[in-house]
Parts: C-alpha cells; structure tokens; sequence
C-alpha cells in the first residue's frame, strides 16, 4: 500500500472515498463537521436518525454526498472523546481501513489522523495510521492454491494532517511506519511458514536475500563445522536429533558515522520444537513452528532499519535448528560443554530454547556490545504470567530495560518488566554440572532468564520472552510481528540521541 500526507479540507477532496471520524454521543469532529456544513446539514440529519452513535469502531458509508466532492464519505465512530487514546485511535483507524478494504474504493483520505490523542504528537498519529493500516490488510496466503481475492483492494491511503506545517513530519513519521510495518511483514511471513518449508537452511537463505535486498546488510552463515569449531556444545546438542542442517546466521549492519559499539540482537530460531525426548503433547504442537519468532523479529527490525538507512551498529545473531527426537536426540541427564566452557546438565531437551541462545549470547562477546538484546518464544510460564498483552522483559541493566518499556509505549509493542533475583538462581542447581537447564514449575519464565543470565556477564543485556506476543491463536491464528515495533522504536530512538 501507498501512502501520502495532505493538508486540506475534506469536503474538497476529490477522493473515492473521505473517511472523518464521529465520537461517542453523536458528536462531529471537526472534519465530520466540515462535511456537514459543505453538505447542508446532511450529517448530522443521518445522525439525528441514529444511524451512527459514533461508538467506537462503528461504520457508517454514504454515497455521494452533496457539496462535497468525494464519491464517499465513510463516518468512523471513536467513542467517547474524552477516553481517545492510544487503543481507540489504532482501533478506529482499524476499522476504517477494513472496511474501505472491502468497498470499492482503492484509494481513500483519513482525517482521522487529525484528531488529538493524548500525550501524543501528529507524528505519532501518522506513524500507527500507517501501522495499522498495513496490518489490517495482511494475509498470508502464498500457500494456498488460490488466494481469495479481494474484489477491489486499498491501494493508497492518504493522511490527513490539521496544517501545512505538519506535512514533513507526517511525511517523516509514515516512511517510519511503512519501514517498521515491512519489517513486521517480513517477520509474520517468516513465522506462519510451515516448518518443512522455514527450516533453518530456508532461514539462512533469506537471510542472504535480505543482504542482497539491503547490501549495507552484511550476511554470513556458519555450518555445522564452523558451529563445532567456535565449541557451541548447547547449540549443538538441540540439532542433535534433528536431520535438518543448524545455521548460525550473522547479520551485520554498520552505518554509524562514529567508531561506535554496536548493539546486538539475538533471535531465538527453533523452526520446529517438538519437545525432542521430553516429548510436548499433540494438542496445539503445530503452532510450535512460530518457534522461530524472535528470529523473525530479528530479520524484520534489520529490513526496518535498513530501509530507512538509519546511522547505526546493529549486529544480528541467529542461531537455528529444529528440537526433534531420534536415535540421535539429546537425553535428559545428558551433560554438554557450552561454548562459554560452563557445563549444562540438560533435565528437560524442552528447555532447548536457552541452550542455543546462551552459545550465542557468548559469541556476542567478539562485538564487545554497547548493549545485548535476545529476543525468543521461550516459556510457556510467561504466557501464563502476561498473556498476550505484554512481552516479558528481563535485564541486567536498569535503564536499559526501562528504554526498552519506553519504547514499547510508544510503539504499543509493550513490555513489562520481570525480577531477575539471584533469589531465583537457586532452582538451577545441578549435582553434576555446573547448572541445569530447568528449575522447578514455579516462576518459569524467570528461571529461564537466570539461566541466560549466567552468559551476560560481560556486557548490558536484556531479554525479551515473547512467547505470548509473537503470535495469535484461534480464528485469527498468524504471527503478529512482534517485537519488530518495540526494538525498532529502541533503535532509531538511539540513532535521535547520538
Ligand atoms: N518454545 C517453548 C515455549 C513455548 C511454549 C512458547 C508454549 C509458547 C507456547 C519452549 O521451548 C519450551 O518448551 N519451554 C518449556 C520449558 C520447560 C520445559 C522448563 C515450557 O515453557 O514448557
Ligand atoms: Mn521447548
Ligand atoms: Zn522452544
């Protein structure tokens, strides 16, 4: 989809279709009001019938409507005004560009953008317009043999913003948010592929397509041999009952004008997670193939920060594989050397996601880091702790994490952040080697970040548990691309502050 800024009364828009919102009891905005002079009272007669209370997320569609120049005019409820916020204006832009999704319009003006949320600028209503909007029409349909078609699809949206002045923010504010919604695009892609086509050697290949895409994208896999030379025990004893091939995907994109540490973000990319020995039941295992998520997000905040050549060090590790079981698997009780050179006595082959991020978290360490961020589906127990609002947000570093919630305000990509105690370390004791993989059922999201923990030493680091967030179940089954807004607004809130 298309997107442009604009300056300008709705009524004189020569448009398929002028989209003004209507607030919760029956009153105008300011550009719903424009239309109902231009019309002569037409508006507020529809709305005297009560044809449109203005709740919120309710549509109304006129057809050619006198004194205006439009061929439509969509009426878009906002609720209450008063409780306009950050939810209410996602959802109210939402629901419009659904529906304009499936009228005959390909093209439309929004003066939504224009109305006040609170605590937020122009920019912010330009830039979660274009979010939203991008997400409301994404399908994922490249295997289905015939894709439904929509009849007449929304090519170009226009935003509307209340002065002249505005323009070059919006303008700067909907190329933010048509970069971050590819780089959600490319992640939700990756996600809702099958494991039998997304597997590891797959992932690496985009990886490199993506480098082609973006030459300023440094690409480099490492193959099993090169994974056993840098002595990733952990990582290697996943793959082990597996027959596809592991990669170690390395992206590097350097564009900081100063000699500056770069940050690095590490993806958790488990393609398929049986469970291996420690066998997961049948119920639901099919949506272990979003197992690869934060390696996902990882992918897509690379293609947001490259598409707006932003000036920063970003380094990217993937380290992926599937967890099967076979003759080949990895046993519990099966002790392993990391590539840190602690030893890892593995009680559960399901706790398999932190065994390949802590060899990765130590491969971090070339880069002396300014900052660590991993990012994986990792517990079933922070669903249970946060559900699918909130992503868990663990770090070392206090104001790291609190940048990272920041960030995830403003891009409603939220965190929240969880205790990492040395009082939680206890349960990871092991009588044979240095640690266990698993603690006890209690706290387990927390356990699992103690466990990364013992490989951040060296460096700020935080951990995002995704493992509620990353994607949908029900009819709405699909990854969501998440974290790609929280990381990216991190990002490119860093590149303002150099
Ligand atoms: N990929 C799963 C975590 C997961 C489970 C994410 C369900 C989303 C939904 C992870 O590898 C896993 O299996 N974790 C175990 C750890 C346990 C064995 C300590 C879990 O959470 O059950
Ligand atoms: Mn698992
Ligand atoms: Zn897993």
């Amino acid at each position: 989809m298309e997107f442009t800024i604009k300056s300008g009364s709705p009524e004189k828009q020569r448009s398929a279709c002028v989209v003004v919102g209507v607030f919760d009891n029956r009153k105008l905005s300011l550009s719903a009001e424009l239309i109902d002079r231009a019309s002569n009272g037409y508006v507020s007669e529809i709305i005297r019938r009560g044809d449109m209370e203005g709740k919120l997320g309710s549509t109304l569609l006129l057809h050619s409507v006198r004194g205006t120049l439009a061929d439509r005019v969509l009426l878009v409820g906002l609720g209450k005004e008063r409780d306009f916020r950050d939810k209410e204006f996602r959802q109210a832009i939402r629901s419009a560009v659904k529906l304009l999704n499936e009228t005959g319009s390909y093209e439309a003006v929004i003066y939504l953008t224009e109305e006040k949320v609170k605590r937020r600028e122009v920019a912010w209503r330009v830039e979660h317009a274009v979010i939203v909007a991008m997400d409301s029409v994404y399908r994922f349909e490249q295997m289905k043999s015939e894709p439904t078609e929509v009849r007449r699809p929304l090519r170009k949206l226009t935003l509307s913003v209340p002065q002249r002045s505005d323009l070059s923010a919006g303008e700067a504010a909907a190329a933010r948010g048509l970069a971050i919604s590819h780089g959600m695009d490319l992640a939700k892609d990756l996600g809702n592929l099958p494991s039998n086509v997304c597997t590891p050697t797959y992932l690496a290949e985009r990886a490199k397509e993506l480098g082609q895409l973006f030459p300023e994208i440094k690409v480099t896999v490492l193959e099993r041999p090169q994974i056993e030379a840098l002595g990733m025990g952990s990582f290697l004893a996943v793959t082990k009952g597996s027959d596809e091939a592991p990669r170690f995907i390395v992206l590097e994109y350097e564009q900081s004008p100063r000699k500056q540490k770069p940050v690095v973000l590490v993806g958790k990319g488990i393609t398929f997670d049986t469970g291996g020995i420690s066998i997961k039941p049948a119920a639901d295992m099919d949506q272990m193939k979003f197992d690869m998520c934060g390696a996902a997000s990882v992918f897509g905040t690379f293609r947001a920060i490259a598409e707006l050549k932003s000036k920063l060090n970003v380094v990217g590790l993937i380290p992926t594989c599937e967890n099967m079981l076979s003759g080949h698997a990895t046993k519990p009780g099966d002790i392993v050397k990391s590539m840190s050179g602690q030893t890892v006595e593995i009680l559960n082959t399901d706790a398999e996601g932190r065994l390949i991020l802590s060899d990765a978290l130590t491969y971090a360490e070339r880069y002396e880091p300014q900052a660590v961020i991993d990012v994986a589906t990792l517990t079933g127990a922070m669903v249970i702790a946060l559900g699918h609002v909130a992503s868990g947000v663990f770090s070392n570093s206090d104001s790291l994490a609190r940048a990272l919630l920041a960030a995830g305000d403003d891009a409603y990509d939220r965190g929240w952040q969880m205790p990492l105690w040395d009082d939680y370390q206890e349960g990871l004791a092991s009588n044979f080697a240095d640690f266990a993989n698993i603690a006890g059922r209690a706290g387990g999201g927390i356990t699992a970040a103690c466990f990364l923990s013992r490989f951040t030493k060296k460096y700020d680091w935080a951990h995002l548990d995704i493992a509620g967030t990353a994607w949908k179940e029900g009819k709405e089954k699909g990854a969501t691309g998440r974290p790609v807004p929280m990381l990216a607004t991190w990002l490119l809130a860093q590149e303002g502050a150099l």
